[in-house]
């Protein structure tokens, strides 16, 4: 056909034998919120839960792909949504080779997260808003990053100098300041498991 510039799809396996291989149905889990929020560290206990259940997951964070693929991205907004774009490219490959994968970026406006929600499709993508507030945030301090962003020494900062916008409507927002560990896992992993993903 003369439109079908890729007729080596037509070839290759496609999602749904991807899916039956595995027993499960690909989804992109969003995790959301500003830095210090705890996004990775509820994400590898989900992962751990999930995994332990045979359910194949990855995870994507800043330690995995600001180090590799984004290595020239820095934090301008243009950066920043350039690093969303292409982190939501290869979120889609993993998706669509039915391995629960899940993504903890700040991901800090409504713009650059419906970006990500676009690329990898509504029906694959849950958005999880990881609430926990900046003061908590910034007296966990992990890294150190709040400090020298207020001692202006690292410019814009999620929650200091640059924004971060409060998302319109995840399907499920966690403040750990509030919520154990155990606790934020095990919404996420009810969430999961109520979407009947098994294949
Ligand atoms: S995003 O805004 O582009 O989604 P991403 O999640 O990849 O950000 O990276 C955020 C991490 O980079 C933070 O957890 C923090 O450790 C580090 N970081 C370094 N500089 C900044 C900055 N100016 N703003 C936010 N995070 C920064």
């Amino acid at each position: 056909m003369a439109d079908n510039i890729y007729p080596i799809y037509d070839r290759m396996m496609t999602r749904a034998d991807k899916e039956q291989l595995l027993g499960q149905h690909g989804l992109m889990i969003w995790f959301t919120g500003l830095s210090g929020s705890g996004k990775s560290t509820i994400a590898m206990g989900v992962e751990r839960e999930l995994h332990k259940r045979g359910i194949l997951c990855r995870i994507l964070d800043g330690d995995n792909i600001r180090a590799g693929i984004n290595s020239n991205l820095g934090f301008s907004a243009a950066d920043r949504k350039e690093n969303i774009r292409r982190i939501a490219e290869i979120g889609k490959l993993f998706v669509r080779t039915g391995i629960v994968t899940l993504a903890c970026f700040v991901s800090p406006t409504n713009d650059i997260r419906r970006l990500a929600r676009e690329i990898i499709g509504e029906d694959d993508f849950k958005e999880v808003f990881v609430s926990t507030p900046l003061e908590e945030c910034e007296r966990r301090d992990v890294k150190g990053l709040y400090a020298r962003a207020r001692r202006g020494e690292v410019k814009d900062f999620t929650g200091i100098s640059a924004p971060f916008e409060i998302p319109e409507n995840p399907a499920l927002e966690l403040d750990t300041s509030s919520l154990s560990l155990e606790e934020s896992v095990k919404r996420v992993v009810e969430m999961v498991m109520s979407l009947e993903f098994r294949v």
